[in-house]
């Protein structure tokens, strides 16, 4: 890829013609309203900003990638700022305007028959999700931040999430895409067919392209029937292996039941239950490691309960599971899943935390945990493992706690090395160095390494083709020598 041009700062020309178009509503530039839009919500990246856009439709925003794009500024698509690694905070030079989508939020249409949604990049998952269920029906995607993370940048990333294991990543929900190109044209691909064999499916080059392609601003996404029932356990188990076992029971006894198979260890249960207000264990004593099982179907008089039972009993019974609670109503299901949505909330009250987001075969994950934890804890004396996530899907975040009462600054400064040493191990197990968190500003220095050759040469070439000008979030995903104005971390 040839060098970037350096982006230009907005001229003051660019910015009335972005006040004329966008309203007072739509552009801010006073620094103290552009601040909240510079840092991620974990605090690590802070960066500078000349001004938030804040479109009110495609049109608008579309006019607006345009006049930015001609005066070669760079702009950094943001939803609800929930990246894990810093792939919405704008660099430290100041030139850069945030894009943001918050204004376009609405369910635009819920089809019943066709079993879908057309909803703008700015509305909350949570919203969407709540949306779908007043329908009847289910919008199949479940992350911790979905109250706050946006459609347009919960695929812009794919990301996975608790339901991965049964419908799929935010890539499998995506039969229809608009998204504003980086010189203002707007792709129509707001399409709700399941067919459509017409050459490249371009839709999906948007997802997961975390916003240097262009903006995604209105998707069509694929629902499902709502559940008629759901059941939900949290179960002790011994280990990473004994977790794999039961995952491996509840599958033989019917793999389209299992709507969630969650792992967390002892020690990232410990700080939920004592750092997070209300959050406690309902088992007689703490485990070393447990699983959060939720079955659900839509089938009428399927006997969920008895299925769950059968299943968890014979657990019991062979040792694979230690002890097990069955969620009686849905404020104890709600309590289960709070334990496990807890865990990145928990562990940023610890102190400074760094995030591995792996994935591994379903096979690798005991070793995976078993082998990371000991480099880590041999790196740095104290470290606190606390690995969770997605294990019936292969996706562990092997996040690592400081030690207690050292420097979080010198702990953070650390985080290459660490990053690197459970990648090495992932690597060794055919795993990814990021499963559903993306690279953005984070680990962009990994992909030549794990990317590298043919595979990181096209998406270069792609790059070059969609985006010539290096508008669309520098910084993220592609590795630069030159990033003199990276957003500072550690902070
Ligand atoms: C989650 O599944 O809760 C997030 O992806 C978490 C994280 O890495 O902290
Ligand atoms: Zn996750």
């Amino acid at each position: 890829m040839p060098a970037c041009p350096a982006p230009n700062a907005p001229s003051a020309d660019l910015l009335s013609r972005l006040a004329a178009l966008l309203g007072p509503a739509g552009l801010l530039t006073e620094q103290s309203d552009v601040e909240p839009f510079c840092t991620d919500w974990r605090a690590l990246y802070h960066g500078r900003a000349a001004a938030v856009l804040r479109p009110a439709n495609t049109a608008e925003l579309a006019q607006a990638v345009a006049l930015c794009a001609r005066d070669g500024v760079a702009m950094v698509p943001q939803g609800g700022n929930t990246s894990m690694v810093g792939g919405a905070t704008p660099d430290a030079s100041g030139r850069a305007v945030v894009i943001c989508l918050s204004r376009m939020n609405r369910v635009r249409r819920i089809d019943p028959v066709d079993l879908t949604m057309e909803v703008e990049a700015g509305v909350t998952l949570k919203a969407a999700q709540d949306a779908a269920r007043d329908a009847g029906l289910m919008l199949p995607l479940s992350i911790s931040s979905e109250g706050s993370a946006q459609i347009g940048g919960v695929l812009a990333t794919n990301a996975g999430g608790n339901n991965t294991v049964r419908y799929g990543n935010a890539r499998e929900l995506v039969l229809g895409l608009e998204a504003v190109l980086p010189d203002g044209q707007v792709f129509h691909g707001l399409r709700r067919l399941r067919k459509d064999n017409t050459g490249y499916a371009l839709r999906q080059l948007f997802v997961g392209s975390e916003g240097t392609l262009g903006i995604i601003s209105t998707a069509i996404l694929q629902l499902q029937p709502q559940p008629r029932a759901v059941e939900a356990a949290l179960c002790a188990l011994a280990d990473p292996a004994a977790a794999l076992a039961l995952f491996a029971a509840f599958r033989a006894q019917d793999p389209a039941l299992i709507q969630a198979f969650e792992y967390m260890s002892g020690a990232g249960m410990d700080l939920v239950t004592t750092l997070v207000p209300g959050a406690s264990l309902p088992l007689s004593e703490p485990a070393p490691a447990y699983v959060l099982v939720e079955l659900a179907t839509p089938r009428a008089n399927a006997d969920l309960r008895t299925a769950l039972e059968d299943v968890l009993g014979a657990a019991l019974e062979d040792g694979t599971v230690s002890d097990a609670v069955i969620a009686e109503s849905e404020g104890q299901r709600l309590a289960l899943w709070k334990l496990r949505e807890e865990h990145a909330e928990a562990q940023r009250r610890a102190g400074a935390s760094i995030k591995n987001d792996v994935s591994v075969p379903v096979s690798h994950v005991p070793d995976l945990i078993a082998r990371a934890s000991a480099a880590c804890v041999a790196l740095v004396p104290g470290i606190r493992p606390a690995p969770f996530g997605h294990i019936g899907d292969g996706n562990i975040h092997f996040n690592l706690v400081q030690p207690e009462g050292m420097d979080p600054a010198a702990f953070l400064a650390m985080d290459h090395r660490i990053m690197d040493t459970v990648a090495d191990i992932v690597r060794d197990l055919d795993g990814s160095f990021s499963a559903e968190h993306g690279v953005g500003r984070l680990k962009p220095y990994m992909m030549p390494d794990w990317r590298g050759g043919a595979e990181l040469a096209t998406m270069r070439r792609i790059k070059e083709a969609i985006d010539p000008g290096c508008v669309m979030n520098p910084g993220a995903v592609f590795p630069s020598d030159e990033q003199p104005d990276a957003p500072a971390h550690p902070g």
